[in-house]
């Protein structure tokens, strides 16, 4: 079971997502299971605070740390009340840039995983001096807060988790679990604006479909995102389809690139 812990003060944003499509029945299966808190309800002073003015003055509010850390140590408290550990991940555009290779790693997590959505100008400093969490960023732009990023987090990670998608292939293979981008996909009609279907794929040639499908594969990461192929080790099946594709003037020089074995 993939157990998540959000702390956040917008607890109304995750429910509509959660109560949808594979998430949805993740956690009907029990296989996922998310747990939303708000911060407010962490706040002690008769105003429930939970954001101040910046030391130093400046625009904007600032996120206090200690509704955050008692937050967090409530939940600690009670997953170690249960044996379990925690491990806190803050999203913020000053992290590390989110791969699928950190997805995988959170879809094995033994731990709690506690993710702390920020929101304002930013938050005092110290939680991330006391916590030391995972800084994760979704990439270059700025968001209004970590509950997106929450989102993205929590459905990346449980569509890996075995059991969650209908069809475990469709996880084995498609892109970035392998480094490739996905080959092009048709269903019916045969044709729509004069555009119609390669043949290939009406040939019921299993093997030729398959070949067609990993050159087309290697073509668009070639042409879209070549940093992918960049010291990758090729087998010799898709070194010579790599080969036809120059050949074919489908991709342009040959890339530098490592042979397998
Ligand atoms: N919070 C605000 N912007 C963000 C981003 N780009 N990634 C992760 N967390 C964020």
């Amino acid at each position: 079971m993939l157990r998540f812990e959000i702390l956040t003060l917008f607890p109304g944003m995750f429910e509509p997502v959660l109560a949808h499509s594979m998430l949805k029945r993740g956690q009907e299966k029990g296989l996922l299971h998310v747990h939303i808190r708000n911060l407010r309800d962490f706040a002690t002073d008769r105003h429930k605070m939970v954001d101040d003015t910046p030391y130093g003055g400046g625009a904007g509010m600032v996120m206090k740390a200690e509704p955050i850390l008692r937050a967090v140590a409530s939940v600690r408290a009670d997953a170690q009340s249960n044996g379990e550990d925690i491990r806190v991940i803050f999203p913020t555009p000053q992290g590390r840039r989110l791969t699928q290779s950190y997805v995988q790693e959170l879809a094995g997590e033994p731990r709690r995983i506690v993710i702390l959505c920020g929101h304002y100008e930013g938050v005092d400093e110290r939680v991330r001096l006391a916590l030391n969490p995972d800084e994760v960023s979704l990439g270059d732009y700025v968001l209004t807060g970590g509950e997106l990023p929450a989102l993205v987090l929590i459905d990346a990670a449980a569509r890996l988790v075995p059991g969650v998608l209908g069809d475990p292939q469709s996880v084995v293979e498609e892109s970035f679990s392998e480094s490739l981008l996905e080959y092009p996909q048709y269903t019916k009609p045969a044709e729509i604006e004069g555009i119609g279907v390669p043949d290939v794929l009406l040939s019921g040639h299993h093997e030729a479909i398959r070949l067609w499908r990993r050159k087309q594969a290697l073509r668009s990461t070639y042409l879209r995102r070549p940093d992918l192929l960049r010291d990758r080790l090729f087998t010799e099946e898709d070194r010579r389809l790599l080969d036809e594709l120059m050949n074919e003037g489908l991709v342009a020089a040959p890339i530098s690139c490592r042979e397998e074995g």
